[in-house]
């Protein structure tokens, strides 16, 4: 037997002055993007913008559903939407901001694994690191790649290796 250690690294701000300006925009149309939110059952408004390799920004937000199962998280609806609309351009950075009751929460959302699940999924589709940017109001967390907030991604044709 052998005991073997994972570690993933991130990037922690706390303010995003400290961000570059590429990112700190993103950030910045994510939280714009939670206006779009349909939360009436959670009260919990996410907002998510994703930057295709273009430049072009999809937005997306939570929308819910009185048969609960049926609503989508505000980062799938962006990754879905540029799924649909632009399936020939990678997507390079998604940022998430999340609020309780309209409130930004002061540590950052973290997708949910679902979510994570799907980023994988448009991150082997492309063969390009898809990178993650959480935004809170006193941290934000980046995170370069996909497998730094899903290890051991499922990947069929991985399998054994
Ligand atoms: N939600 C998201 O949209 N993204 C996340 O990363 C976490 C949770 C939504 C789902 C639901 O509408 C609400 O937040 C409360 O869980």
């Amino acid at each position: 037997m052998t005991r073997k250690k994972l570690s993933i690294e991130y990037e922690e701000f706390t303010s995003l002055e400290q961000m570059s300006a590429a990112d700190r925009e993103l950030a910045c149309l994510a939280l714009e993007a939670q206006a779009g939110s349909y939360s009436p059952y959670s009260n919990f408004q996410v907002g998510a913008a994703l930057r295709l390799e273009d430049g072009t920004v999809i937005k997306g937000a939570n929308q819910e559903n009185v048969a609960y199962p049926a609503g989508l998280c505000a980062e799938r609806t962006a990754l879905f939407a540029a799924g649909a609309n632009y399936p020939d351009l990678a997507p390079e950075a998604l940022a998430i901001a999340g609020s309780d009751h309209g409130v930004l929460c002061e540590s950052p959302v973290s997708p949910c694994g679902s979510c994570r699940q799907v980023m994988a999924e448009y991150q082997k589709k492309h063969g390009k690191y898809l990178k993650i940017i959480l935004v809170g109001s006193k941290r934000i967390r980046v995170f370069q790649r996909v497998e730094d907030l899903l290890p051991f991604i499922f990947d069929s044709l991985k399998i054994g290796q």
